[in-house]
């Protein structure tokens, strides 16, 4: 199988993403962080159906991760990532340096407003805003016509759905479902630093939202009953340290307190020192 060409510098990813543009090539980006699973490739799919071009890029952005957070431990695996996006069938991978994103000088940040405040925005204060502002350079790198990111990230895509819109980026963002292994635990690649016992526990995040699914279907309208019903039982595993458990409008991401519209299930918890995420879409 050919590998799919790697480039380094902004300067040629823009040069060849213009040439695509001048041939009249549609051009789909799925930007991440590399140490890829199938939630990415599945991205990647979405992105080949629906565009001529597409590009992948692996960058462990140091702007998104606190202080105290695993920007030095996050997993990487260049060689395996590329393998997954060639068979995947990307036309290009971008994989920049640190300095090329970010040369000596740089000063300028994309903030996100309201829609980064709750959930992870609360949590990881300056998250969203590294984000944003990574987001923006690469779409804007590769001339993006299209970008595919995960719902698992749900509040990510929000923040880069309004971004797209705010600024007139002129980019479709479009949010792919959430990939999850045969038990239920959403796929990431933070579930590499799981030990056996935190991995047997951590599908008690999936098992918690479609418990609330179901409590929903039944007719439950009281956002704080569901939010103690996900506490109960990610708080049953021993290894589980929540972060939240929320219920929000599934629009402005706001806690609610009623089920009157759509909303979403969400919740960050630790399994020792790793921070997973998951979420349900509430439809009623
Ligand atoms: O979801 C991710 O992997 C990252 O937040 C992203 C969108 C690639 C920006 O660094």
């Amino acid at each position: 199988m050919p590998i799919a060409p790697v480039i380094k510098e902004p300067e040629a990813l823009i040069t060849w993403a213009e040439e695509q543009h001048r041939g009249g090539h549609t051009i789909g980006v799925v930007p991440t962080m590399g140490y890829l699973h199938e939630g990415h490739v599945s991205l990647v799919r979405r992105a080949k159906a629906e565009c001529a071009r597409v590009v992948a890029s692996i960058f462990v952005n140091p702007t998104q991760f606190g202080p105290k957070e695993d920007l030095a431990r996050y997993p990487r695996d260049l060689g395996g990532d590329l393998a997954k996006l060639s068979a995947a069938g990307v036309d290009l991978v971008f994989v920049p340096e640190k300095e090329a994103m970010y040369p000596a000088g740089f000063d300028t940040y994309v903030v996100p407003g309201e829609i980064a405040s709750t959930l992870c925005g609360a949590s990881r204060p300056g998250h969203f805003r590294g984000v944003a502002t990574v987001v923006l350079m690469l779409l804007r790198m590769a001339r993006a016509d299209r970008a595919y990111f995960g719902e698992k990230d749900f509040q990510q895509l929000a923040v880069i759905r309004r971004m797209a819109k705010d600024l007139w980026l002129g980019v479709d963002v479009i949010g792919c479902p959430i990939v999850r292994e045969p038990d239920g635990l959403a796929m990431s690649s933070r579930n590499v630093y799981l030990s056996p016992r935190e991995r047997a526990q951590a599908v008690c995040l999936s098992q918690a939202l479609a418990a609330v699914a179901n409590r929903v279907a039944a007719g439950e309208r009281h956002a704080e009953a569901l939010r103690a019903l996900m506490r109960t039982m990610i708080e049953a595993a021993d290894t589980a340290r929540v972060d939240y458990v929320e219920v929000v409008d599934a629009l402005t991401l706001r806690p609610i307190t009623t089920l009157d519209r759509d909303a979403l299930a969400a919740v960050a918890v630790f399994f020792g020192k790793t921070r997973l995420i998951d979420n349900r879409q509430l439809h009623i």
